[in-house]
Formats: structure tokens, sequence, C-alpha cells
């Protein structure tokens, strides 16, 4: 059975909904998933784990959330190399900067980026359908 890492950081919600999207759509494929939220994760986890999602919504001026998924992302930046990372998060007013300049980070890390979705405030309707594609694939890879 597959097995699937998800890991994010949600201020008010947004992106904790999609990751539980994502966990719903990898379940309904038959993954074994853990979700958690990156205050509780460490990142040796990363190494039992082929198949990650990392999530974190736009925050400060375009970048990912600084008090904690920045310095997780930064620990396991030796450990990604090879494996398969989506990412995903919510946003508000920009244009996805933070997501482009994110899926370019985790590249250069030697990391295979699969997928990046990003969603206006909370998923809905199309967008919660995507998230749950995501798991989907995710759990299918
Ligand atoms: C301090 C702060 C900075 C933000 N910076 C951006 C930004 O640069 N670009 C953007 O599109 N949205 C920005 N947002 C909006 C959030 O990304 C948006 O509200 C998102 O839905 C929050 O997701 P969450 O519920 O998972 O915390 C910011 C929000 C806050 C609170």
């Amino acid at each position: 059975m597959s097995k699937v890492l998800i890991i994010y950081w949600s201020g008010t919600g947004n992106t904790e909904k999609m990751a539980q999207l994502i966990s719903q759509g990898a379940k309904s494929a038959g993954a074994e998933v853990e979700l958690l939220n990156v205050a509780l994760a460490e990142p040796d986890m990363v190494d039992d784990y082929d198949v990650i999602a990392l999530g974190s919504p736009s925050m400060g001026v375009e970048v990912i959330e600084e008090e904690e998924m920045e310095p997780f992302v930064e620990d396991i930046k030796d450990k990604v190399s090879g494996k398969k990372i989506a990412l995903f998060g919510s946003y508000d007013w920009g244009d996805g900067e933070w997501m482009r300049d994110w899926q370019e980070r985790m590249s250069k890390y030697g990391a295979q980026v699969i997928d990046a979705v990003i969603t206006r405030e909370a998923p809905e309707g199309e967008s919660e359908q995507e998230c749950v594609n995501l798991g989907v694939k995710l759990a299918t890879l």
C-alpha cells in the first residue's frame, strides 16, 4: 500500500481544509496517510516516505509561513532529493508567487515536484475537488 505524508501550516483553517481533502482523496484511493500540523512534525519523518505533500498559505509578502513551515522546509532540504513532493496552500490577494518560488526551491533541493495546488481562501466546489484529486494522484504514484 502506498504511504503518503501530509504536513501543513494553517492560520485560519483554509490550508488545513485543503490538507484534509488531500488526505480524504488519498485514503479513498487506498493509501495509508499521516496528516500532521507542522508544529507536531519531525524532519526525520520525511525519511520514511517517498510521497510527501507540504502545505502553507501565502504569508508575509509572498512567502511560506516563517515561524514553523520555513524552518521545517530548511531542515528537510537534504532529505528530499528524489522524493515525490506535492505542494499546496491557500492565498488571497496575490497571484501565486509564493507557490511558484516554493516549487522552484523544492526542485533545487532535488525533489520531484508532482503538483502544486493553490486555492483562493477556503477550498469550495471545484477547488475542493482539485484537492481530493491531488490526494488520489498521490496515492497512485
Ligand atoms: C500576515 C499575512 C500575510 C499574508 N500575505 C499574503 C500574500 O503575500 N499574498 C496573498 O495572496 N495572501 C496573503 N495572505 C492571505 C492568506 O494567504 C489567506 O488568508 C489564506 O487563505 C490563509 O490561509 P490559512 O487559513 O491556511 O491560514 C496573508 C495573510 C496574512 C494573515
